[in-house]
């Protein structure tokens, strides 16, 4: 029983499987099957399968296609957009499944344009993204001299033309309004919702935009069915999942697991465990953007809701490992000015929040912060939390901080006590 559906045509040698490669190893039969189905079963079936978007808020991938409207009062254009910007810190998944299977991607797509009745797709790929946008290109071209894109596919009448973009960069691009809005060549700053895309989005037309994990699990979900996929699953998500893991571990990297596979054997079987002299202190388990879990949260499977219920989000599932020797408050600091500088600037909370954020944080791990500036920072992460900003790139900025505030606030006092960080 196939049990990698996503990297089974990933070997250790950094090439793409070419068309001949993915043909031979079953690829385009999920396309093939979805072409006898009616464009609605392939909605119901991706729902019923509990697949859940990959791209961080775990929305029910089925469900959202089935709010592009649909009959003869519908617009007839419509777009699929593949969200490739992947510039999540910690994040680095959606660059191996489009360097060395680009075909996958490409049938995901086509089949949910299919779906939904779209007849152009984008891939908003990240700029430093040379290879992928390369590799991806030549696999367009593979695809459209053997039928499988282009004018009347397969003398259905179906027809699709997939395009890549190479974003002029900035992490804000990756949220899926901002990122309509640099396709369409404006300012990337997100759109107000509603409209949610899929009844309005590039050029004003019904759209789908998906995460390229996302896209490369439908493939194999709609060959294989529902029953299967769901059992792919070891707790209560569907499927499997690319887990990566980075920090200081014996063996950072990214591999294709179970969803619901438990954050210890992510982090000790597959990363190898910490270095030598190493412990465990925390971890941010979906990429930058999430909240600390501690060695206590080790046993939890990496389900959506299971890491929702412990107060951090599965994100990504790109896990950022914090050990004993390094400083918590260097750490978000660091992810701080990440996020000050990615800032779009449009809305006063997060464009002047986090750079008064780092502000303070600099001057804590100089050895130079005020006792009253731990209730700043709090204070601050209100401001910038869930319901103030326009998009969600503040909220996601505050999490690591506000929970290293709760968790490691002896080392923020410690700073403040001795005058220096005690880490160097
Ligand atoms: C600041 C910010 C950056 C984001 N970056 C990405 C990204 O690089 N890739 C991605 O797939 N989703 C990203 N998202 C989430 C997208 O807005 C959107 O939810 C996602 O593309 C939907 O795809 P999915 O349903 O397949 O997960 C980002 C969101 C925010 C707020
Ligand atoms: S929260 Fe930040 S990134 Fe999002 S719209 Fe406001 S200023 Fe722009």
């Amino acid at each position: 029983m196939l049990i990698n559906p996503l990297t089974k045509n990933v070997t250790d040698q950094n090439v793409a499987a070419d068309l001949k490669r993915y043909l031979g190893n079953g690829g385009y039969e999920g396309w093939r099957k979805a072409h006898t189905m009616a464009p609605d079963k392939i909605i119901d079936l991706v729902k019923d399968g509990g697949l859940r978007g990959r791209g961080g808020a775990g929305f029910n991938t089925g469900l959202k296609w089935s709010f592009v409207p649909r009959g003869a009062d519908a617009p007839e254009q419509k777009f699929i957009v593949c969200n490739a910007d992947e510039m999540e810190p910690g994040t680095f998944k959606d660059r191996l499944l489009m360097e060395r299977d680009p075909h996958l991607l490409l049938e995901g797509m086509a089949i949910a344009a299919y779906a939904i009745g779209a007849s152009i797709g984008y891939i908003f790929i990240r700029g430093e993204y040379h290879l992928a946008a390369e590799r991806l290109e030549h696999a367009i071209e593979e695809a459209k001299t053997q039928g499988f894109l282009g004018t009347d596919i397969s003398a259905s009448g179906f027809s699709l033309e997939i395009f890549v973009h190479r974003s002029a960069g900035n992490y804000i691009c990756g949220e899926e309004t901002a990122l309509l809005n640099a396709l369409e060549g404006r300012r990337a700053i997100p759109r107000a919702k509603p409209p949610f895309p899929q009844v309005s989005g590039l050029w004003g037309k019904p759209t789908v935009v998906n995460n390229v994990e996302t896209f490369c699990n439908i493939p194999h979900l709609v060959e294989f069915g529902v029953e299967w996929y769901r059992g792919l699953g070891r707790g209560e998500d569907a499927g499997s999942k690319l887990f990566g893991v980075s920090g200081n571990v014996k063996n950072p990297g990214t591999w294709e697991l179970p969803m619901g596979t438990p954050i210890r054997e992510i982090i000790e079987q597959h990363a190898g465990g910490m270095h030598d002299g190493l412990r465990l202190k925390g971890l941010l388990p979906g990429g930058g953007s999430t909240d600390f879990l501690g060695p206590e949260h080790l046993d939890l499977r990496m389900d959506y809701d299971v890491i929702g219920r412990a107060g951090s989000r599965m994100g990504t599932g790109t896990i950022i490992v914090l050990d004993n020797q390094t400083c918590p408050v260097g750490l978000v600091l660091n992810l701080c000015q990440f996020f000050a500088r990615e800032s779009c600037g449009w809305c006063t909370p997060c464009r002047d929040g986090l750079p008064w954020i780092v502000k303070i944080l600099q001057r804590i791990e100089a050895g130079e912060g005020r006792s009253e500036d731990l209730d700043l920072l709090r204070e601050q992460c209100q401001r910038i939390g869930p319901g103030n900003t326009f998009c969600a790139l503040a909220p996601g900025a505050a999490e690591p901080l506000q929970s290293a505030l709760v968790r490691f606030e002896q080392d923020f006092f410690n700073h403040i006590k001795q005058h220096r960080c005690p880490y160097r």
